[in-house]
């Protein structure tokens, strides 16, 4: 097993690393910078002309992706939304021949998943399966699917494959938007251009990974909130259940704006609030930012490097390199990813295998 590690003391810490390499797969062949066009496999220009709305099925980390995949198509103006499959399963939505319905799986093999898929089979709605698995039930039991390419993920907490789905979906959704106008979008240069960049950007913040000290000024806290706007938003809740997936800490993600709701309640001095920005919509998370900080609690932010603001006000920043906003939250999330492990292996927790979960849930 240790020679399978490649000298990582733990799985997620190999997958967090690979990341450059199984981002490069994920992209290879899909698209040519030079004139910018996307080859999805052997999907054929046009084959999605006919679709006016996406549903997404997933659960998990999965779930996650759907929820970014969301953002991407509706900065596109392709209506979409992401149910929880668990969810769907017992409730799903009217479709017709224009949904196509989407079911987010690194496994192929999630149950609830597969029954919301399957519950769609009678109906005229267009299935694809989005996963990491060659002949997995989900790829053999839709209409068709795009495997994103990450390579095999050991460890329960998925990484790697989290950032290869998102990078799938980018395409994917850009490629609906051609499909559907003919052209392509607003923000088709810079997403090809900031794509090609990413396993480069990745590798940078692997190498320099400044989460390592934080661990040790923040053990100790009752709670640990994460929030974000926009594309940060599924990011926070993506850093959360990293977080209390292997550190067995309280950790909640929450939507910026929804803090004041609720959960500001529950803010004392002993909190830790990180707040994930972009490069949209900056201004009023610092806003929430500023509210927290008021009732005592220290907040990490992770921002691009070049935003001057966030790093005025935050107790302490985690840069990114500047990509396009809808990227910086990939970015982001890799921090993130770091952040988790360093607090998990400080706890000595045990994380390739956390207590009580499992990789993959193949019971409803
Ligand atoms: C379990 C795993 C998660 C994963 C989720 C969905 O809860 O512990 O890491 O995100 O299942 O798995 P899937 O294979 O459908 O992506």
């Amino acid at each position: 097993e240790d020679a399978e590690k490649s000298g990582y003391d733990h799985y997620m810490l190999k997958e967090i690393h690979e990341q450059p390499a199984s981002l490069n797969q994920t992209i290879h062949g899909r698209f040519d910078p030079t004139d910018e066009s996307i080859t999805l496999d052997d999907f054929e220009p046009g084959e999605f002309s006919d679709i006016s709305r996406v549903e997404f099925v997933a659960c998990g980390t999965s779930y996650h992706a759907a929820l970014y995949g969301c953002h991407l198509l509706g900065q596109r103006g392709i209506p979409a939304y992401a149910h929880r499959a668990g969810e769907y399963a017992s409730n799903p939505m009217p479709v017709d021949d224009e949904t196509l319905v989407i079911g987010v799986t690194q496994s192929g093999e999630t149950a609830d998943t597969l029954e919301s898929l399957r519950r769609l089979e009678d109906t005229p709605a267009r299935t694809l399966a989005l996963t990491n698995v060659i002949g997995s039930t989900a790829a053999r039991e839709t209409d068709d699917v795009l495997y994103i390419r990450a390579g095999p993920e050991i460890g329960v907490a998925a990484t790697k494959t989290f950032s290869s789905q998102v990078t799938a979906l980018a395409l994917l959704s850009e490629r609906l938007h051609r499909d559907i106008t003919g052209e392509p979008s607003a923000h088709s240069s810079g997403l090809l251009q900031s794509l090609g960049a990413l396993p480069e950007q990745i590798e940078s913040i692997l190498d320099s990974d400044p989460t390592a000290e934080l661990t040790r000024k923040y053990q100790g806290m009752d709670a640990h909130f994460f929030i974000g706007r926009g594309i940060a938003h599924p990011v926070a809740l993506e850093g959360a259940l990293k977080f209390k997936e292997i550190t067995y800490e309280h950790a909640e993600g929450f939507a910026a704006g929804q803090l004041k709701h609720g959960p500001l309640a529950l803010v004392t001095p002993n909190t830790v609030v990180i707040a994930v920005f972009t490069g949209d919509h900056d201004e009023k998370t610092l806003n929430n930012v500023r509210e927290v900080q008021a009732r005592g609690a220290s907040v990490i932010g992770i921002a691009p490097e070049d935003a001057t603001e966030v790093a005025a006000t935050v107790d302490d920043l985690i840069p990114i390199p500047s990509s396009t906003p809808e990227l910086n939250g990939l970015l982001a999330n890799v921090q993130l990813q770091l952040l988790s492990y360093h607090f998990a292996n400080r706890l000595e927790r045990s994380i390739d295998k956390p207590r009580n979960l499992a990789k993959s849930v193949t019971v409803e």
